[in-house]
């Protein structure tokens, strides 16, 4: 099974609309991902077979806290179209965006799971993440979230 992974472009909204709605509960609306997808503190991936869209992840970077010089890494949402999942596409864009986050020297990454998104916890303990604390209904429906975390290492600094 053949994909690659690119930026997102505004073509792409369609679909990727389709694969939200496909696999949320309470998806985001077309104009959010819009505007998810001009922000300037975010990347928009995509994951493209020959024909078709099959997944995305939408990334920000963010300061630890204001004035902070520290930099950390946000998954902002994670899917793949319900055909498509299980061929390893959720892992190539997590990995993807923790490559692009240690490349800009964020310290982690952190992301928010509902606490009964079995196959989404399942896949980020996979990738190392580990769970950090508990935000009590943090979901519309009231749901709690787990925060989970992803320290990153430092990056070598060339010698002068
Ligand atoms: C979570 C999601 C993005 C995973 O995408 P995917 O392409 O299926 O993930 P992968 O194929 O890379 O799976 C990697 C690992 O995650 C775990 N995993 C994925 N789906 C799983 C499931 N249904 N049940 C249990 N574990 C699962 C497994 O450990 C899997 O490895 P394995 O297939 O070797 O066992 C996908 O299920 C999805 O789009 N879910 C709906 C949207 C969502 O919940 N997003 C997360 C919001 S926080």
């Amino acid at each position: 099974m053949k994909y690659r992974l690119r930026d997102a472009n505004e073509d792409d909204l369609v679909k990727i609309y389709e694969i939200e709605r496909l696999s949320f509960k309470n998806p985001y609306g077309y104009d959010l991902l819009w505007w998810l997808l001009k922000a300037p503190n975010c990347f928009f991936i995509v994951a493209e077979t020959d024909n078709d869209i099959v997944g995305y992840l939408i990334g920000r970077y963010e300061r630890e806290r204001i004035f902070s010089k520290l930099k950390r890494g946000h998954i902002v949402s994670i899917a793949v179209h319900p055909k498509w999942r299980r061929k390893g596409i959720g892992t190539a864009l997590m990995l993807e965006a923790i490559r692009r986050f240690q490349e800009a020297n964020c310290t982690r990454v952190i992301l928010e799971v509902r606490v009964s998104n079995k196959p989404a916890i399942q896949l980020y303990e996979k990738l190392g993440f580990r769970r950090i604390k508990r935000i009590k209904g943090y979901y519309i429906d009231g749901e709690d979230a787990w925060v989970y975390e992803l320290p990153l290492k430092e990056r070598e600094k060339p010698n002068d």
